[in-house]
């Protein structure tokens, strides 16, 4: 996977979609995250047409069920030609197995197998909630680690972290994989409800293999400016 910058739409119209995509630049040059809410709103059709203008889309639906189902899903995900997609890896290694299988199985003979990439234990989730409500008895770190390394050793390309946890997976889980990163701020940028942040500079120098940035874009008054800006620090 190239250095990517995929902006976050997080929109629940597809008007808001075509507003900003007419601001940033050319589809080929625009890498897209587009997550469940605009995907439970516009659907599949939604990304058909974003990959066939070009657009490289990373698809975060974060498939969670039985390996069966999840073999199912993740065969008709790769029907749709998107560059990665997401599972959780506290699914297991068999269901992230089968999401492998099942990407491999639906992809059309000729393109590429979308990447898999798995979520270990979501940002959202604190110490206490860990201990108390996952009964998980390894520190959050150490937690995170071993659900990198099960998501590998079970196929999956990479996994879904905060750019302050790269450089410890890099060494506990090995540079052949890919450490995707969201929460990403440039400096002087509002946090909002991100709380471990890191700048696109700062998430090269961890390790990023590529980021995801959405309210900095999305809310900008010059998107196509910020992005570009975001790009350059990142590459
Ligand atoms: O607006 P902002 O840059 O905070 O958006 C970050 C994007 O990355 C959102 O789409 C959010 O759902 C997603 N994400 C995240 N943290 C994770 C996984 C995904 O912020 N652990």
């Amino acid at each position: 996977m190239e250095k990517a910058v995929f902006v976050a739409l997080d929109y629940d119209n597809e008007q808001d979609v075509w507003n900003l995509l007419e601001k940033l630049g050319q589809p080929t040059e625009t890498a897209l995250k587009v997550g469940m809410e605009l995907f439970y709103h516009s659907g599949i059709n939604l990304v058909k047409e974003l990959v066939q203008r070009g657009y490289k889309i990373f698809l975060d639906l974060k498939l969670h069920d039985i390996p069966n189902t999840v073999y199912g899903a993740a065969k008709q995900l790769a029907k749709l030609g998107v560059n990665c997609t997401t599972i959780h890896a506290l699914g297991g290694s068999e269901m992230i197995s089968a999401a492998k299988e099942g990407l491999i199985a639906g992809t059309p003979t000729g393109q590429t197998v979308p990447k898999l990439l798995a979520v270990t234990e979501l940002t959202s989730i604190s110490n206490t909630i860990l201990r108390d409500e996952q009964n998980c008895v390894l520190p959050m770190a150490e937690q995170v680690v071993s659900l990198a390394q099960t998501a590998k050793k079970a196929g999956a390309d990479g996994v879904i972290c905060s750019p302050l946890e790269v450089e410890n997976l890099r060494a506990k889980v090995g540079d052949d994989f890919l450490y995707v990163t969201p929460g990403i701020r440039l400096s002087g940028n509002h946090a909002d409800d991100q709380k471990r942040i890191a700048t696109p500079q700062k998430a090269r120098e961890y390790g990023s293999s590529a980021i995801v940035v959405g309210r900095p874009i999305t809310q900008a008054k010059d998107p196509a400016q910020v992005y570009a800006e975001i790009k350059k620090e990142f590459n």
